[in-house]
């Protein structure tokens, strides 16, 4: 068993953080830097990524490191775009042991006006872009035998999000996906494993949750009543990529307030 200390100790790891330049990834992206990574943080927003890791990389200068984040502008939805994100990892910091797949949104209507178009675009982002990242890292985990890849599931991975039919079928299939790649990939050692939040306010969802009758109706359901802070999804990224998680593969971990615990029963006020 490693000593207390390097438990979560990720000095030499390099990772990819998609969706890095705001909410759960840039949180995550954080603290995989304050532990000891470097990170290489995507999305399709150049302007929107160059200042996230302009803010990350000023954690490497508290702790007296050079160059300990950068930027890519990166579709996880083009294969190309993902190859040379890949790439850009591997030459700028020498590695990738890490990805963490963080790019999203999604669309809440009503499911008979759902389009196929809209449907697919969810899963092509969700689904098929966290495959294209575990396959383009994948390549280079296997070479070294060594790799960890961190999916974002959601509440929706286990119960209904009312009007949310596209999101909460490709975050289904998110766990099917962790499933398949841990169980087969483990050979190689990569560990795959996901992350179940509750509901966090971010870009994603402030206009669907905040102040809103179904942001109270999900507070009411949250026996901790209250949101969750992208902060504390970040600690069980660092969790799984760092030697305390070294034997944990095919797990999906809720960090939720408690939400996916909770039945019926008397209010929690
Ligand atoms: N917030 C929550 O309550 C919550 C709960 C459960 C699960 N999640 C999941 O956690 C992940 C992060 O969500 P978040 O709340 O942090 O949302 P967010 O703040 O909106 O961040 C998601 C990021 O993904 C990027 N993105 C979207 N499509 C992309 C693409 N095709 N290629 C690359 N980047 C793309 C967006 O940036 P660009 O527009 O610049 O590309 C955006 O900054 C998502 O998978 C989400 O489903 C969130």
């Amino acid at each position: 068993m490693a000593i207390k200390t390097t438990m979560f100790d990720l000095t030499g790891k390099v990772a990819l953080v998609t969706g890095g330049a705001s909410g759960l990834g840039k949180a995550i992206a954080a603290a995989l830097v304050t532990h000891g990574a470097k990170v290489l943080i995507g999305s399709r927003t150049q302007a929107k990524v160059d200042a996230a890791a302009k803010e990350l990389d000023a954690i490497g200068d508290e702790t007296g490191e050079d160059a300990v984040a950068a930027g890519v502008a990166l579709d996880v939805t083009s294969d190309a775009s993902v190859d040379r994100a890949v790439r850009k990892a591997v030459d700028l910091f020498g590695g990738l042991h890490i990805v963490v797949n963080s790019a999203g949104y999604t669309v809440k209507k009503p499911t008979f006006d759902l389009t196929p178009d809209e449907f697919n675009g969810l899963y092509d982002t969700h689904v098929t872009g966290s495959l294209r990242i575990a396959q383009a890292a994948g390549h280079v985990f296997r070479e070294q035998h060594e790799g960890c890849i961190i999916n974002l599931a959601s509440l929706g991975s286990y119960v209904d999000l009312i009007e949310a039919a596209g999101y909460t079928s490709a975050k289904n299939a998110v766990l099917g996906l962790t499933r398949s790649l841990a169980s087969e990939w483990a050979k190689y050692g990569i560990r795959t494993n996901a992350i179940a939040p509750g509901v966090i306010v971010t870009d994603l969802n402030r206009a669907i949750v905040e102040g809103t009758d179904r942001g109270r109706r999900i507070l009411e359901h949250t026996p901790m009543a209250r949101f969750g802070q992208a902060d504390e999804i970040a600690g069980a990224a660092v969790y799984l990529a760092s030697p305390a998680g070294s034997f944990v593969n095919g797990e999906t971990i809720a960090v939720d307030g408690g939400f996916l615990a909770s039945g019926i029963g008397d209010s929690t006020a």
